[in-house]
């Protein structure tokens, strides 16, 4: 059956990043048909709306959405509702994008980039699989009041519910399945109640999957082993607020932007593919920009979303057999190697594939 693809080039590089991962994507021959449409910036200035709903309607239908990224300086003044940014959260909320998955990589050929020994990060492969539309940053009641003798208190909501909570973890445990059948989830349960009702709920989910291994870790040992030996993970589940440190944290045990990509996952394994890095405003237009974060991220879409976990190996071997010929953008660039530009990095992939 044909599988739908949306892209969304966005601003800045977006498009340029994106002409890219589509070239990559349209020479493995598979039976996807790709529309596009326009959201972020680009969509304000020819609707006025970041999020137009004709745009909505077509992320609606497809299989996959595919995005650049969007935002930059021509509209950081605009208010709120006709900022770029509330276009890609728009998109976040109205298609219940739950499942964040970020994946920190390191590259053999970039080593260099991390901070960290190469002893301790070489070989790295982890998952972060982060809750992303609950937990703290949405629960009610929230604000800053005043209290009767004149002191201001602010105060926020730690919830998650079961169902929340199972939906998660089901995308992790299946994730899971698909790479090292390890599981490690995250909590804070010697403190937090919300955090023993999620470990309960990891517990019961993992009788359904007894070919992956779960454990369980409280947060702040979990951020000293990220750092003391990321290696032990496979797989990482956690909730929105300990998922947005980690995953900041994990991916910069790579070192590389313009490596780094996305996947935010709806409960049927639809999801919108993107590369961590922003629109890159400084860059953009020029040629300069690194495409792997998003060709990698079509990678992604083709394993979670349409399926196709054997074109998702190629893509991926592709991009190493490019690191080892020594072709670099910019933001990747050392010594000996081969400086090329957004299109030749792109080329490269496809000559590759
Ligand atoms: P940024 O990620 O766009 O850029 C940070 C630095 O990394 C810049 O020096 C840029 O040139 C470089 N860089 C980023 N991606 C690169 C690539 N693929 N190849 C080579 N170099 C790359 O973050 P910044 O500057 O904070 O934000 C710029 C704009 O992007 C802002 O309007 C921001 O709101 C937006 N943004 C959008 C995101 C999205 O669409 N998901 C995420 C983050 C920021
Ligand atoms: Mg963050």
């Amino acid at each position: 059956m044909t599988k739908n693809v949306l892209v969304l080039p966005g601003d800045g590089i977006g498009p340029e990043i994106v002409t890219e991962a589509v070239k990559v994507l349209g020479t493995l021959n598979l039976d996807i048909e790709i529309d596009s449409a326009l959201v972020g910036g680009s969509a304000v200035d020819a609707t006025g709306n970041p999020l137009p709903e004709e745009t909505l309607n077509k992320a609606r239908s497809a299989d996959a959405i595919l995005l650049g990224a969007v935002g930059g300086p021509k509209w950081d003044g605009n208010p709120m509702e006709s900022r770029p940014e509330k276009g890609l959260l728009g998109l976040r909320s109205e298609l219940e994008l739950f499942a964040n998955f970020r994946p920190a990589i390191l590259y053999p050929q970039l080593a260099e980039a991390s901070t960290l020994k190469p002893e301790v990060v070489s070989g790295l492969d982890i998952l972060i699989v982060r809750e992303l539309t609950g937990g703290i940053y949405f629960g009610q009641p929230r604000g800053i009041r005043t209290l009767e003798n004149g002191e201001r208190e602010g105060y926020n909501t730690y919830v998650y519910s079961e169902s929340e909570i199972r939906r998660i973890g089901r995308q992790a445990f299946e994730a899971a399945q698909k790479r090292g059948k390890r599981l490690c989830s995250v909590d804070k349960s010697n403190v937090l109640e919300v955090t023993v009702l999620w470990k309960e709920v990891m517990e019961e989910l993992a009788k359904e999957y007894p070919d992956v291994e779960l454990s369980h870790m409280l947060v702040d040992n979990a951020a000293m082993q990220l750092v003391r030996a990321p290696k032990q993970f496979d797989v990482v589940v956690t909730g929105n607020m300990f998922g947005d440190i980690l995953s900041d944290a994990a991916a910069m045990l790579t070192g590389s932007i313009g490596m780094l990509p996305s996947a935010s996952l709806d409960k049927d394994g639809k999801g919108m593919y993107e590369p961590c890095h922003g629109s890159a405003p400084d860059i953009a237009g020029q040629g300069k920009a690194n495409p792997l974060a998003t060709i990698l991220s079509v990678a992604m879409m083709l394993r979670y979303s349409l399926d196709e976990s054997a074109a998702a190996d190629r893509i991926e071997a592709a991009v190493q057999k490019v690191l080892d010929q020594g072709l670099r953008t910019g933001d990747i660039m050392s010594e000996g190697c081969t400086l090329v530009s957004t299109e030749e990095m792109g080329d490269a992939v496809v000559a590759a594939l």
